[in-house]
């Protein structure tokens, strides 16, 4: 078997680097977990970019983080965004709030990375891509960052190349040690499943066309109304079934898994593990804990990539501030109409249709 891979995005570094005057300046909306990963990201291992300034809503948090950073803390999202020495946008706020930032990036005409879901509602992502065409280019990136796995990729790299001939099937797992509060049965597809269906989309280049929740006992430490585990069946144009175990209170780590069954043979993500312990006659592999140490790398290719796009428009013309391969608003509304899909079988009990809008000639 040939070693199957494909462009990754690992390997981009300080060589690509611009003059300091040319750096990409960045405002931050969001400064939780994710956004405040993602700021030192920009500040001390992406190449090109710095973060200019950065607000929250949680004030104390947007401070500790510009100061972190050395950006300036603004009084509104609305200030960061039409701010002229604001030359990009990175929109890691509550998925609520996605919509309102990036329609407002687009208006000021700014390349923005939206962290998923680019909206939690079918309405929010189509008025976003109807924005984008009236703006009449590709100004947003979409933070599906396992498309920069390094794993994912290779399972993307052995579709490509038939190199487990033609899939018929996939089984996926996707497991959190606990929820967050406010964590709702819906938000298991809005939030967490979305990844899976990008990933699917991505990996097999077609549609999902229908969705099945099927149910399952509840875990007796799910808390009170959250229907966990839960088992997904997503259904592709060419009629590939892939099932999807979301469970957001698995208690032990972070476990995602993805196996595709071809007509030749399968593949699997192997489990990233430093070392495997041997002690007190068992072998030990160790868990990571969250998102944050699976897809570390992941999430600084993606990044990487979007600066350096963002900057190849600006400066030598390329097409679109959007990162090759990355996923578009399109893709974006794509994921969220299944999710939301998801979440009317789930109410249902039965299949649900996904029917999405034609696809725009500015995503095609
Ligand atoms: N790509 C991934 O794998 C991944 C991983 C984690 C989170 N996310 C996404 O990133 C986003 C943030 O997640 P998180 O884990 O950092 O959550 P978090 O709760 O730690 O942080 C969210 C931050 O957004 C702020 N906020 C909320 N509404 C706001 C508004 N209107 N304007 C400005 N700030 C606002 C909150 O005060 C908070 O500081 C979510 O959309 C989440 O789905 C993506």
């Amino acid at each position: 078997m040939s070693n199957p891979t494909i462009a990754c995005g690992h390997g981009i570094g300080a060589a690509s680097m611009s003059p300091p005057s040319a750096l990409l300046s960045v405002g931050l909306i969001g400064t939780g977990s994710i956004g405040a990963d993602h700021a030192r990201r920009l500040a001390r291992t992406v190449a090109g970019a710095r973060v200019h300034s950065v607000f929250d809503v949680d004030s104390a948090r947007a401070a500790a983080v510009g100061a972190e950073v050395g950006a300036e803390v603004r009084r509104s999202a609305g200030d960061v965004i039409e701010d002229p020495a604001v030359d990009a946008v990175l929109v890691a706020s509550a998925d609520e709030s996605h919509a309102e930032m990036v329609l407002a990036s687009i208006g000021a005409r700014k390349p923005v990375l939206c962290e998923k879901p680019l909206a939690p509602t079918v309405t929010e992502s189509l008025e976003i891509v109807a924005a984008e065409q009236a703006a009449g280019r590709m100004l947003v990136q979409v933070g599906f960052m396992r498309r920069y796995d390094e794993g994912f990729c290779s399972l993307k790299a052995a579709v490509r190349d038939g190199v487990i001939g033609q899939p018929v099937t996939s089984h996926c797992v996707h497991r959190n040690a606990t929820s967050p509060p406010g964590f709702t049965s819906a938000m298991s597809f809005t939030s967490s499943v979305i990844h899976e269906v990008d990933t699917m989309r991505w990996l097999l280049d077609e549609e999902i066309v229908a969705v099945t929740v099927v149910p399952t006992r509840t875990s007796p430490l799910a808390p009170e109304g959250l229907r966990d585990p839960q088992i997904v069946l997503l259904e592709t144009e060419s009629g590939i079934v892939v099932d999807t175990e979301v469970f957001v209170n698995c208690q032990y780590g972070y476990d995602v898994r993805a196996e595709l069954v071809g007509s030749l043979g399968a593949i699997s993500l192997d489990q990233p593990s430093s070392s495997t312990v041997a002690l007190e006659g068992a072998r030990r592999r160790a868990v990571v804990w969250d998102w944050r140490d699976r897809f570390a790398s992941a999430y600084r290719s993606e990044v990487q990539q979007w600066v350096a796009a963002v900057r190849a428009h600006a400066t030598e013309g390329a097409e679109r501030p959007v990162a090759t391969g990355a996923a578009t608003a399109w893709d974006g509304y794509a994921a969220t109409a299944v999710a939301e899909s998801a979440a009317v079988a789930l109410e249902t009990g039965a299949r649900q249709a996904v029917v999405l809008e034609a696809r725009p000639p500015l995503y095609t």
